[in-house]
């Protein structure tokens, strides 16, 4: 594989970029005491942080990826009518050679071709398993009555591993599932490429084959969310001995054919905006048409400007070059081994989509019902301007009674967009999160002061629980001076 860790003469080997940077964008670091005043008024909620007061935004990789060169000149080229533009046309071939699929609806991003696939497919009191629920996939399939059952294997949930692929599905549990269940409560088995809320974990070919096994001795379809899938790619070139020789068009292409329906959200995959659904049955495109034109819009654009879908149809390419699916992971393991190597707790191993902190192993003094990976993605901000983003407790909507549900995983993440940072920015994310861990016993606890009953965690309002921020700025200004 052509491979970007470049050895150095100290013996080092370092994740050098393979791009180099032509467009800037202007970074702000505020005062620490500026950035205490920015995340109060954002409600100690990252997402309501207005981005002109973060430094490093590690929200997400959703629409956050550079474009490269060639997407942003395919932009330009953008072909605008309602009907049979020829943009269309142009993503329609990069959808079928790079999926090896023929039939694609466009959407407007990837929880639209949720929202199509669980109304056509899912009826009440189904059930879908899956390798690892995704917050909106989840929202969804209970929108359209159904419920989610996750059938991870027991490495999954662990936060120190070295097991290759923490989000294969564990295939006992999922024979025992439709055993129990019976095949036709379920209208589809779900595979998350890089599982997103475990830590951007991937799976194995050899346990998507065994999936398959499964699923095609009940009749039963695999519905493959696909907008993680550079990086899983990535993880089966070098983790499963069967393909280190294979390029990652061969990958893909042995991925793809194993599922019946692809999704995808453009925002991550292809460093754009947009989605889309993808298959090779006829039957099931025809079930799931007539909704875009309903929801989304007209067959050849799905709620897609033109621009847009130029420069996915270029980005989809993109998702082939060794060299784009290397390089987030590379830095991301680069992140993740340094911080563990000074006793942090992260997710290992390092995965795509970001580092992962272990909220609950940072701050063992934080209740869960005190929310501990909030807690921690507000201090972050407050002694960084870093803006990562909480996936624990808040991330789980209350039960029926209004308890809490205790996060299985309580987890902070700073996502990496692709070709965004560079080396110097990775270093000082190191650093603060050094910092940080040195004086986590600063860091108290959150409490809801709004809480709305869906998806709380994107605008719900939070505050401490005692003066913490106070101590911890204090212990900031005494060891940083005047620096920023
Ligand atoms: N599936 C996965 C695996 C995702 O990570 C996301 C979004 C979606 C579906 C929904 O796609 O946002 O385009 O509607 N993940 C974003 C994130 C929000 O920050 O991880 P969308």
């Amino acid at each position: 594989m052509s491979d970007s860790l470049i050895k150095f003469s100290s013996g080092e080997f370092v994740p050098l970029e393979m791009h180099k940077v032509r467009v800037v964008q202007k970074l702000n670091l505020l005062p620490v005491d500026e950035r205490l005043k920015a995340i109060e008024g954002a409600g100690f909620n990252t997402f309501l942080l207005q981005n002109k007061d973060v430094f490093l935004d590690m929200l997400t990789d959703s629409g956050t990826n550079a474009m490269s060169d060639q997407q942003i000149a395919a932009m330009m080229v953008a072909d605008d009518a309602y009907a049979g533009s020829a943009s269309y046309t142009r993503l329609y071939e990069a959808i079928v050679e790079v999926f090896n699929k023929k039939y694609f609806l466009p959407v407007h991003q990837g929880r639209a071709a949720e929202h199509i696939i669980s109304q056509v497919f899912v009826k009440k009191d189904n059930v879908v398993p899956m390798n690892f629920h995704f917050t909106t996939t989840k929202a969804h399939i209970e929108l359209a009555g159904g419920k989610v059952t996750e059938l991870y294997t027991d490495e999954a949930l662990k936060i120190k591993s070295n097991v290759p692929f923490k989000g294969n599905i564990d295939i006992k549990k999922l024979e025992a599932c439709i055993a129990k269940l019976g095949k036709e409560n379920i209208p589809y088995i779900r595979m998350e490429a890089g599982t997103n809320l475990i830590g951007g974990q991937p799976f194995s070919i050899q346990n998507m084959r065994e999936v398959r096994k499964v699923a095609d001795a009940n009749g039963i379809m695999i519905v493959l969310d696909v907008s993680l899938i550079a990086e899983n790619l990535y993880f089966v070139k070098v983790r499963e001995e069967e393909f280190k020789n294979k390029s990652i068009k061969e990958i893909m292409t042995t991925m793809c054919d194993l599922a019946d329906i692809l999704y995808f959200s453009g925002r991550k995959i292809s460093c754009t905006r947009g989605g889309g659904i993808v298959t090779n049955r006829q039957d099931l495109y025809l079930a799931m048409r007539d909704l875009v034109p309903l929801f989304e819009g007209f067959l050849t654009y799905g709620g897609m400007s033109v621009r847009e879908i130029e420069a996915m149809a270029v980005g989809l390419r993109e998702t082939l070059d060794e060299n784009f699916v290397n390089q987030e992971p590379q830095f991301i393991k680069y992140l993740v081994d340094r911080l563990d190597a000074k006793g942090v707790p992260v997710v290992t191993p390092a995965g795509g989509l970001g580092c992962h902190l272990d909220a609950k192993g940072f701050l063992p003094h934080i209740s869960q019902l005190q929310y501990p990976a909030g807690a921690l993605a507000g201090a972050l901000f407050i002694i960084s301007g870093i803006r990562g983003m909480e996936r624990g407790t808040i991330s789980m909507d209350r039960d029926a009674n209004g308890n809490d549900v205790p996060a299985e995983v309580e987890l902070l993440r700073l996502a990496l967009p692709r070709r965004v940072f560079t080396l110097s920015q990775i270093k000082y994310v190191e650093d603060r999160v050094t910092w940080l861990y040195e004086n986590r016993n600063l860091v108290g606890g959150l409490k809801f002061t709004e809480e709305p009953k869906v998806l709380r965690f994107f605008v719900g309002r939070l505050a401490p629980t005692s003066d913490w921020t106070v101590k911890l700025i204090a212990k900031f200004k005494k060891d940083f001076g005047e620096s920023l």
